[in-house]
């Protein structure tokens, strides 16, 4: 039986952490660990484990866990593969709460079953598991560095939770080199029982902890991590790096971890959902999580440039837009804020060119002047190497200029010449200042930094439960069941439209005929042109069987078509039984979009959206959310195509009826989640007419859960 969870502070805060596999041999794992504890400053207990016995770095060891008296919150566990499952046991019946695994041996060398066995014997202890696989667990708070890798680790205020044990170790040195603080460090390793979602449950509210970064190769459990993540991100800024963009790197990462790298574009948008920056490599994860646990957020939205050079100004402002950073716009507030600094010459309009041959004083004049003023928010400054402006005057006017005013407001700084200029640059960046040697990087933390501004703005709104489109799941699940019942995972055309009717999606008007007097009959109570299309079990790609006919304009058409279905479908699989003909009305032309809902193997629960055709064939130009969604979700989805200025309506033509999309995929959604039996369901097309108009799905896919 599971026994309750014990609460995940206690992971971060251990009052007692045991060493299995302490060793009193200089280069073992075992030694690393229990001199980083000590080293690291961790004031509780240390509990060292060897079943020879003996000191440990001064430390009396125990020969077994039951040899220590007392109560153990976290037990490192550094011994070899073959003996962790009687040590896990030990701690089962110790009582110990948590245990990291950092032995490596398990699923992700296909040893799945030892891996499962563990965690069942951890749950049924009401004991957590961190790994295995894993290099261990810094928390600044306790001073605690578990881990084997460096000892120097410079506090502050970024958490960072890794998959891949070595980049986690990397990223320790690295955060060194950049001069940034750690308020912990966990290493995930195989996730077989805490993962993203747990820890990120604890750094939410640890004070401690301004910027959580991930390095991810997979998702597993994205259903309880996305509500997770979008809480996280209305209180602090969350940054994630993925590997497996390319095809390569995806069966890369699934080698290394032993987890199935998640679809990268299904990731990309599901991270923009919760309101995660998601970062192309590391050194930008760096740079956005050193300026985001450094800078205030901003009043507003006005960002003003000062630059002594037009063409870096113009670069940055293309970056802004980019990186969604607002310029103001405001030409007399800005004249009346920058004509005293600004040469005759130059321009006050935004970006503010105090131009190459301004002196120093100018320049320093224009940037008291972005900080005097309550209207601009954010300030980005610029500059090129000219006479005035070298190497020794930028260390000395901007040193001084930040040392008064830091961060006030939000500020970056990118400063462009020869290498005397970028040491001066680099000089500054060492002294703590905003300094960027590419204007990109500068404008892309700026950029984050809104992107969080935006999301803290949003609230509660962020995370409340999206109401759901009523869909008559007693049907759903009726169909789904008699289908099964059928032995089949895939529903026929006739029960495709009993579950669109269920949800009340608009579908053409069909009838199922039997003979061809029937056919006729229907087609004439439909209304012409119709389309026929053959009911059959046995013949799922209709078209191929010759088991279609389009446009039918009279009851002649309606006849020989009849008799070509049978006499093609007879042919194509002689043993295939034919249920009837359905007689369906002919669409008329509209925009074609494709609406999808499927079970994903990372993030569960997806809905998708597409134009139809060359879009979605050709460019793959769709748009994933993780369910649920809302209204306003659900059309910043469809916004999020590149092709979403055709349903705003090209060349003259009215808009699309995009509200009528907006509830067919709310519908979809809701019909997903409605029956547990289903994993996808498309609809391709969805005709989308003009506005108020409606939408109408020609065709729809649904499959079930194989047996
Ligand atoms: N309880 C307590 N101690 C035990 C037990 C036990 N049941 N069994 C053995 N020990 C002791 C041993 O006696 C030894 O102590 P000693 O030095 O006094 O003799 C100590 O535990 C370690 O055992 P060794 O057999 O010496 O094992 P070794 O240190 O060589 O390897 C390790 C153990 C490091 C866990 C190894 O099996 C392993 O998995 N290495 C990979 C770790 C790794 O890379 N993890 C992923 C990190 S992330 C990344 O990629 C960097």
């Amino acid at each position: 039986m599971t026994q309750q969870k014990p609460s995940i502070s206690l992971l971060f805060e251990p009052k007692t952490v045991a060493v299995i596999g302490a060793s009193a041999t200089p280069g073992k794992i075992g030694y690393q660990v229990v001199k980083n504890i000590q080293d690291g400053g961790y004031e509780g207990t240390i509990v060292p484990i060897n079943p020879k016995g003996g000191e440990v770095l001064g430390l009396e060891s125990y020969k077994s866990l039951e040899d220590f008296p007392g109560d153990i919150d976290l037990a490192t566990m550094v011994i070899p593969a073959k003996f962790v499952l009687d040590s896990v046991k030990a701690c089962a019946k110790k009582g110990v709460k948590f245990l990291s695994i950092i032995t490596s041996g398990f699923s992700e060398v296909g040893n799945v079953e030892e891996e499962l066995e563990i965690v069942r014997i951890a749950h049924e202890n009401g004991m957590r598991i961190l790994g295995p696989n894993i290099f261990g667990l810094y928390s600044g708070g306790v001073s605690l560095n578990a881990t084997f890798g460096p000892s120097d680790i410079n506090k502050g205020g970024v958490s960072i939770i890794t998959q891949s044990g070595a980049l986690g170790i990397a990223m320790i040195g690295k955060t060194k080199v950049e001069n940034i603080g750690l308020s912990s460090i966990i290493s995930v390793g195989n996730k077989c029982d805490i993962d993203e979602a747990d820890l990120l449950e604890y750094l939410i509210d640890d004070d401690e902890t301004k910027v959580i970064l991930m390095y991810i190769e997979g998702i597993k459990n994205g259903e309880r991590l996305v509500p997770v993540l979008k809480r996280a991100t209305t209180k602090k800024p969350v940054v994630a790096i993925k590997s497996g963009r390319s095809k390569r790197g995806a069966m890369a990462a699934a080698s290394h971890t032993g987890s199935l790298a998640g679809a990268d574009e299904v990731f990309d948008f599901v991270m923009k959902q919760c309101g995660v920056h998601r970062a192309e490599n590391l050194q930008e994860a760096m740079n956005w999580c050193k300026y985001l646990s450094e800078v205030p957020m901003p009043k507003g939205e006005n960002v003003v440039i000062v630059t002594n050079g037009g063409g870096v100004g113009v670069l940055c402002a293309d970056a802004c837009e980019k990186h969604d950073v607002t310029l103001y716009d405001d030409q007399a507030a800005l004249k009346e804020a920058f004509s005293g600094s600004v040469p005759s010459f130059g321009s006050t309009k935004n970006p503010v060119d105090i131009t190459g041959g301004a002196s120093m004083d100018d320049y320093m004049a224009a940037i008291e002047a972005a900080y005097a003023n309550d209207d601009i928010h954010s300030i980005i400054v610029l500059g090129c190497e000219t006479a005035v402006l070298t190497g020794g005057t930028l260390t000395e006017y901007i040193g001084k200029i930040f040392e008064r005013h830091g961060y006030e407001k939000p500020i970056v700084y990118s400063f462009v010449g020869g290498s005397e200029f970028e040491d001066s640059a680099g000089v500054l960046r060492d002294q703590g200042v905003p300094m960027f040697p590419e204007l990109y990087d500068a404008v892309s933390c700026m950029g984050v930094l809104y992107a969080d501004y935006r999301r803290r703005g949003m609230g509660e709104e962020a995370i409340a439960e999206p109401e759901r489109k009523p869909v008559d799941a007693e049907r759903i699940n009726e169909i789904a069941t008699a289908v099964k019942a059928d032995g089949r995972s895939f529903l026929l055309a006739n029960e495709g439209l009993e579950v669109m009717k269920a949800a009340k999606i608009p579908m053409p008007v069909s009838l199922i005929s039997h003979t061809m007097d029937q056919a006729v009959a229907y087609a004439e109570k439909i209304g012409y042109p119709v389309v026929m299309k053959v009911v059959s079990n046995e013949i799922v790609h209709k078209s191929d069987a010759g088991g279609v006919a389009l446009n039918l304009e009279n009851a002649d058409e309606v006849i020989d078509a009849y008799q070509a279905i049978m006499h093609n479908c007879r042919n194509y699989n002689p043993d295939a039984k034919i249920t009837g003909i359905e007689v369906v009305e002919m669409v008329k032309k509209g925009t074609e979009t494709i609406i999808g809902a499927r079970i994903d193997p990372g993030f569960g629960r997806t809905i998708m959206f597409g134009l139809g055709g060359i879009y979605v064939e050709v460019m793959k130009d769709v748009a994933f959310r993780s369910w649920p969604v809302d209204n306003h979700e659900a059309l910043a989805m469809i916004k999020d195509i590149k092709s979403y200025p055709l349903l705003l309506g090209v060349r003259g033509e009215e808009q699309r009826d995009i509200d009528g999309v907006v509830d067919v995929l709310l519908k979809v959604g809701a019909i997903l989640e409605s029956c547990d039996l289903i994993t996808d369901i498309e609809i391709n097309p969805l005709v989308a007419y003009e506005q108020g108009e409606g939408v109408k799905a020609v065709d729809v896919r649904i499959l079930l859960k194989k047996d």
